[in-house]
């Protein structure tokens, strides 16, 4: 178990604190995002994951929107590519074909599911799951996860590329099917025993976030504070990880070096304002 610092960084993460960038390279260097994120009422989750995978350096990011509010998110952030997936008109992903989602992905090179996705039907993420390209990186966060505990997960076949779950003490509480406080009394072993137990690499958030590989090592993180308890700084953290896995990070360096930075904007955000207790999450995104 190591402590994130920079010389964690370098040394075990080969990664600066910031990231440099090659004065030959163009953007399909820095990979493809597919962000699917966001319905009816939550399309926020969805636009805050988006942007912040496009600050934390992705070439190009895709957001897709369940058809029914796809309109909604014209303009919004004219740097983003949007794209809706059919859903009958409702606006809900629950609506939408695993299929689809995955005819979206092929190409891309990573791909964030979850924040603000609402409920999905039975077996629709198992579905999903076979049908997207092996090798296609996944972070998994929010309703993803609540999703998934629901599931026998456990029996999953491996996927190739690698998976990151992003879950909060009470996400980690119902995946690993325990009382929230048994997972706060133990957030190293718990992040631990899942991640060995299910071959993905889990990030344990809140104050000193634990991120897990399977049968590897852990890191506890120091960085960001308290005036990130806030919504959708969560889901900001879930489009940086899946920004690094496009750039070509495997699955636990992306996770280490993305929490490091969440937390290291949340702490430059902080500063630039009179009180931690006004940052709100898209001060994080723009201080990446
Ligand atoms: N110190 C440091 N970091 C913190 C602190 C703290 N005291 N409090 C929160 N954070 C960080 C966490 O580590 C995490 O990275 O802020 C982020 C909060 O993430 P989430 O708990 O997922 O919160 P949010 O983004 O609001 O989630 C949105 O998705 O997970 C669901 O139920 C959740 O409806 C909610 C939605
Ligand atoms: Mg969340």
């Amino acid at each position: 178990v190591f402590l994130l610092r920079p010389e964690t960084l370098r040394e075990r993460l080969s990664a600066e604190p910031l990231d440099r960038r090659a004065a030959d390279s163009h953007k399909g260097t820095y990979g493809h995002v597919l962000v699917a994120a966001g319905t009816k009422l939550m399309s926020g989750a969805g636009l805050l994951s988006a942007s912040a995978a496009l600050r934390a350096g992705a070439g190009l990011v895709t957001w897709a929107l369940p058809a029914g509010v796809a309109s909604a998110a014209i303009g919004l952030r004219p740097e983003l590519m949007l794209a809706a997936v059919p859903d009958g008109g409702s606006g809900d992903w629950s609506d939408s074909s695993p299929e689809e989602l995955a005819a979206l992905a092929e190409g891309k090179d990573a791909l964030v599911l979850g924040p603000g996705i609402g409920r999905l039907p039975g077996g629709w993420l198992r579905r999903l799951w076979e049908r997207l390209p092996p090798r296609l990186p996944l972070v998994l966060d929010a309703d993803a996860l609540n999703h998934l505990a629901a599931e026998d997960f456990t029996a999953w076949p491996r996927r190739e590329g690698g998976v990151v779950l992003t879950p909060h003490p009470g996400e980690m509480a119902r995946l690993a099917n325990r009382p929230t406080a048994d997972v706060q009394r133990d957030r190293i072993g718990s992040a631990m025993a899942y991640a060995d137990g299910h071959g993905a690499v889990v990030v344990l958030k809140g104050a000193r976030t634990v991120i897990a590989a399977p049968l590897g090592a852990a890191y506890v993180n120091p960085t960001g504070n308290a005036g990130m308890a806030t919504g959708g700084t969560g889901d900001v953290l879930a489009g940086i990880i899946g920004s690094l896995l496009a750039q070509g990070r495997p699955a636990i360096e992306a996770a280490a070096i993305g929490v490091w930075r969440h937390g290291a904007a949340g702490d430059r955000a902080a500063a630039s304002r009179p009180s931690p207790a006004s940052l709100i999450a898209g001060d994080v995104i723009e201080h990446l």
